[in-house]
């Protein structure tokens, strides 16, 4: 059983620090906007003409600086980005190609696949040809081929012009970025399955992967319109899906993302999932349950690149206005995430965790939550501790205090990091805990609490005199913290 069945992900990390999803529209020296501040806080004129309020400065300087670590962590890296037609063409095209801008802007080695199926419907419609599709797969005979080149040509234009924007006052003004493409895609004939032959629809052959990564290298955006080239000179029209896949295998890329009709894959109560593995993913395909168009598409994909070696796949509602920003500079993130293996990880604490372990406790210390450590006895005392890890980032933790002489244990200092909080880690982390006591043949667990009481109640622990402690603990009790003393026999 996964860890976290669902939810940590989903804690709005972005809401609870300013209270909303923010679009500020930088400010750059030469274009200085309007901000203006007043005791209710500052306001910044948004993209749409309209203003965007934060209630404070602090606020604001807090949730920019949230963003820092995950802009360290993907300078540099690649992305792959795979979107369908109705995206290129949708109402939010153009937020994306201000997020995408960012990206750039931000050091992001940026892919972009775009699809073309309904602007290549609308045009067989035009023609008065049929629509062919056979196993979710597009037939293409010669005169589709057309609809299909000229549709193609004409979203890939679309998607162009959009990231080439720069007007004033808005966010890509001044952030020129260079759009390159290219014959980095050879296919060959899908041919003829069960009876159907797909003439002019094709799968990927070959990347030329080298080309594209040169081309990353002098920091342009590489749009790929998925089309391929044979080697006799055919063009052969391809899904977008498998396209992206084969391209971000081939890059190496960090992530790959598609932008989905839903929020994410869901559980069966609708509940968007955080994070899934691949062998969990499967499973949701083989029952088929909450499997949009899309997500039938694309989650198959999804689970073949992080089985390839791309790091994660991330799937997110094209509906989100800001859904890149938000799954990449946020903790929580908004959409699912497929990986190889389990992103949260329960293991035991190593040397290497003291430095997070005090970034994770410290604030708990100082409001009088936890009893202060300092760093020095954390170092000496890290082997009592387990810890959750999210992603390599430490979310979690708690420790075991043997009583010599007793055969019983204090579980002390659990502590979960806010944004993760109420996805069961605290659960998981105590029941790590108890584990371990047993294993070394235990029979008691203490906990000594302040202000989380009812939680351990709920627990099965049982509320004791302080009093009734075994000796040695009860030299050490505090009595100024007059916290609550519970048990549980293991
Ligand atoms: C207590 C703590 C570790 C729980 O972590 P968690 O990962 O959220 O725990 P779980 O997901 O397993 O449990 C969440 C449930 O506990 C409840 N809960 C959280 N804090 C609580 C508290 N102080 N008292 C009672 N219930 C509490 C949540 O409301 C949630 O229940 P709900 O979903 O039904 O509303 C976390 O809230 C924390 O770090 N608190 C600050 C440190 C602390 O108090 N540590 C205990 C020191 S002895």
């Amino acid at each position: 059983m996964p860890i976290v069945p669902y939810g940590a992900r989903i804690a709005r990390f972005v809401s609870t620090v300013t209270g909303e999803a923010v679009n500020t529209g930088p400010q750059s020296d030469h274009q200085p906007g309007p901000v203006s501040e007043n005791e209710t806080g500052f306001e910044f004129p948004d993209m749409h003409g309209g203003k965007h309020h934060f209630e404070s400065t602090a606020r604001f300087v807090a949730w920019v600086r949230a963003a820092a670590p995950y802009i360290h962590a993907f300078r540099g890296k690649t992305f792959v980005v795979g979107f369908g037609g109705e995206v290129a063409a949708g109402k939010l095209a153009q937020s994306l190609a201000y997020d995408c801008n960012l990206l750039a802007a931000l050091g992001i080695r940026l892919v972009l696949v775009h699809g073309a199926r309904p602007q290549i419907d609308a045009e067989l419609i035009r023609r008065g040809l049929e629509s062919r599709i056979h196993n979710g797969l597009r037939v293409t005979d010669l005169a589709a081929m057309e609809c299909v080149k000229m549709a193609m040509a004409v979203t890939r234009f679309e998607v162009e012009a959009l990231l080439s924007q720069g007007l004033p006052n808005t966010p890509m003004a001044g952030g020129y970025m260079r759009v390159t493409g290219g014959n980095f895609i050879t296919a060959r004939p899908v041919g003829v399955v069960d009876g159907v032959d797909y003439q002019y629809t094709g799968s990927v052959r070959k990347i030329i992967a080298e080309e594209i990564n040169a081309d990353l290298d002098q920091q342009n955006v590489v749009l790929i319109t998925p089309l391929g080239m044979s080697p006799a000179g055919e063009i052969f029209n391809m899904c977008m899906e498998e396209v992206a896949e084969a391209v971000a295998v081939a890059v190496k890329a960090e992530k790959l993302i598609y932008l989905c009709d839903a929020p994410g894959l869901l559980d069966d109560d609708g509940k968007l999932i955080g994070s899934v593995t691949a062998d969990e993913a499967e499973r949701h395909i083989e029952a088929g349950k909450g499997l949009t168009e899309d997500l039938g598409l694309y989650l198959p994909c999804a689970i073949r690149a992080v089985r390839n070696g791309v790091a994660r796949c991330h799937l997110l509602d094209h509906d989100k206005d800001g859904a890149l920003l938000l799954e990449f500079f946020t903790p929580a993130g908004v959409g699912t995430v497929v990986s190889r293996d389990p992103l949260f990880q329960l293991r035991e604490a190593t040397a290497d965790d003291v430095g997070p372990l005090v970034a994770l406790i410290s604030p708990l210390e100082a409001d009088g939550t936890l009893v202060r450590r300092g760093r020095e006895l954390l170092e000496y005392e890290i082997d009592r501790f387990s810890v959750v890890e999210y992603d390599g980032m430490l979310v979690g933790c708690a420790a075991l205090y043997k009583f010599s002489g007793d055969n019983a244990a204090e579980l002390a200092c659990l502590a979960v990091t806010p944004e993760y909080r109420r996805a069961g880690l605290g659960e998981q982390l105590m029941r790590r805990i108890e584990q371990r006591a047993r294993r070394d043949g235990l029979e008691r667990l203490f906990v000594l609490t302040t202000r989380t009481a009812h939680w351990f109640r709920e627990r099965g622990f049982k509320e004791i005199d302080p009093e009734t402690l075994p000796a040695q603990k009860r030299e050490l009790y505090n009595l100024q913290r007059r916290s609550k003393v519970f048990v549980k026999s293991l």
